[in-house]
């Protein structure tokens, strides 16, 4: 099937990214010091802003990743979610810190960090590049937050229409040349 027309958008610029990574590093690592944190990231979104923070965070820390269930092939949440490749570090009794490059409704997250609890850590934060509310179906307490967005569909640092635009370094809308 040929790729459809999109008109990309800059939404939010790479050094505006680049400045706010630089923020969120600040804070965890004021609250992460003396502390050796197991930074979780979901995969495959967060590859890049993961790559980022990381860079900029000068903590002992170790990482991991997990890969859930999302949208598939639509723009729209199918709200099931299931755990698609594991965990390789044991969390029980560890600093635990997610990263997650969006929110939308919240259901991806909030099964997540069910399934994290469960596994008894001695801490859970949750640190998120972009979150847009208007669609939640459940509440998520974001502990570290880097944009408030609104309801569009963005792609770019990490994030993908059916695999595509993931290596853009800005975030960008995405809207079809019907819908504008
Ligand atoms: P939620 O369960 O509705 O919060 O959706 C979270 C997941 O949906 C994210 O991890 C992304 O994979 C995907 N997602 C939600 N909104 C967007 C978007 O605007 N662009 C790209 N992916 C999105």
């Amino acid at each position: 099937m040929p790729d459809k027309d999109y008109q990309l958008k800059v939404l939010i610029s790479r050094e505006e990214i680049k400045n706010t990574v630089v923020r969120l590093a600040k804070e965890i690592k004021k609250d992460y010091r003396g502390k050796q944190p197991l930074l979780i990231g979901i995969l495959k979104g967060s590859f890049v802003f993961m790559a980022d923070l990381t860079r900029q965070l000068d903590l002992p820390m170790e990482i991991d990743f997990i890969k859930l269930s999302s949208y598939g092939a639509a723009t729209k949440s199918s709200g099931k979610v299931k755990v698609v490749q594991g965990l390789k570090t044991p969390i029980k009794g560890r600093d635990v810190l997610v990263i997650e490059d969006i929110v939308d409704t919240g259901l991806t997250i909030s099964f997540l960090l069910n399934y994290l609890r469960r596994k008894k850590p001695a801490s859970l934060k949750l640190c998120v590049l972009t979150d847009k509310p208007s669609h939640r179906k459940t509440s998520v307490s974001i502990d570290y937050l880097g944009f408030t967005l609104p309801d569009k569909f963005i792609v770019g640092y990490g994030l993908d229409l059916n695999e595509k635009f993931r290596n853009l370094p800005d975030i960008c809308v995405l809207e079809d040349d019907e819908s504008s």
